[in-house]
């Protein structure tokens, strides 16, 4: 077989055709009578005539080849269409697209997170099931201490006590036993207490802990740091006020309140006409839960405070129900798919 009938060949099996353009490259290559293996039928008559019958032979049988995959394509390229066809019905409507959106809880902590980011703050976390050590004792709730009956408790186990933990609290003492001040943390979490569900309340729902431990640190850096926070996530007018309150691990201790954020003050059933609401909780951290973490309560002193990221949220968007947030309701949810 001459070198030129075994090159076609090979050019013809290695010609890929993916388009209606490459089919007619190929018809115009080795099918039309001008095509190369029209040539070599052509050239047949300058072919010695003892090598001719074989010559004729290796054309005729090249052709065959060409005209075989050339149907091949034809094939291919109508299946390809067809898929297309069978598939793609331009006119159909658009299928409209479900993306899932930002929940607003998470929004709230993903801001309660930057503006704390921006003074310092990093985040923190530790387990929702907690050993009685990191959930009361360590935080100056001795044992018996009435105040360990202000939290309904799911136990899991007891002697020794292991808890779903109440408050993201226990995280201050993880950090506390781990790090050396300055320390500077926010921790977000789930907390579990054993309490009825209702439009305020919930057994399961999430707290933001906030700690910062350094030498000097006073109960005007606690205050100017929650006004921050509050003009932050909320309004520049929005107030802040502190309520005399008692926790096992902070002295003094305050209940936070803000300016309602529904009715700015006209009073409304959120805030039972008072015209503040309560966010959470703080203080100076007791020197006692400095000890416990091995802190020198002489040389350093702090602040903690604890908030319910429900609360906020709800008071950011003027969200009535706490039930709306576990409910998985889309028509509530679409409501923040901008967030
Ligand atoms: N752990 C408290 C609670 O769940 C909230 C709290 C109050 C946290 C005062 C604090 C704090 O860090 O200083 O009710």
């Amino acid at each position: 077989m001459s070198n030129s009938i075994q090159e076609i060949k090979k050019e013809v099996e290695g010609f890929v055709v993916s388009s209606e353009t490459e089919l007619e490259t190929f018809r115009m290559r080795f099918i039309s009578r001008k095509s190369v293996i029209g040539e070599l039928f052509g050239n047949m008559k300058s072919v010695p005539a003892e090598e001719r019958k074989a010559y004729g032979q290796d054309v005729n049988a090249l052709k065959d080849l060409a005209e075989a995959r050339f149907q091949f394509h034809i094939d291919n390229l109508k299946s390809g269409s067809k898929k297309v066809e069978n598939h793609a019905d331009l006119t159909l409507p658009p299928i409209e697209d479900h993306f899932g959106s930002i929940h607003p809880l998470t929004a709230t902590r993903q801001r309660f997170i930057e503006i704390f980011e921006r003074i310092g703050f990093n985040v923190s976390s530790g387990p929702e099931i907690e050993g009685d050590w990191y959930n009361f004792t360590a935080l100056n709730f001795p044992e018996n201490h009435p105040a360990r009956e202000m939290q309904d408790t799911f136990f899991i186990e007891k002697n020794p006590d292991i808890a779903l933990r109440t408050h993201t609290s226990s995280v201050q003492i993880r950090v506390m036993e781990n790090e050396k001040p300055p320390i500077r943390t926010l921790s977000p979490g789930r907390v579990f207490r054993n309490e009825a569900i209702s439009a305020r309340a919930h057994c399961v729902f999430h707290q933001m802990e906030g700690l910062y431990i350094d030498k000097g640190v006073s109960f005007a850096d606690l205050k100017q740091t929650l006004y921050h926070f509050a003009k932050e996530m909320y309004t520049k007018d929005t107030q802040v006020r502190f309520r005399p309150s008692y926790f096992p691990f902070t002295e003094p201790s305050a209940e936070i309140d803000i300016s309602c954020q529904i009715c700015h003050g006209e009073g409304c059933n959120i805030c039972k006409y008072s015209g503040w609401v309560e966010i959470g909780g703080a203080g100076m951290v007791d020197p006692n839960v400095l000890e416990n973490c091995g802190i020198d309560s002489t040389i350093y002193s702090g602040f903690a405070f604890g908030m319910g990221i429900e609360r906020i949220t709800m008071l950011r968007y003027g969200i009535k129900d706490l039930r709306l947030f576990t409910e998985n309701d889309i028509r509530f949810l679409k409501q923040f798919s901008s967030l």
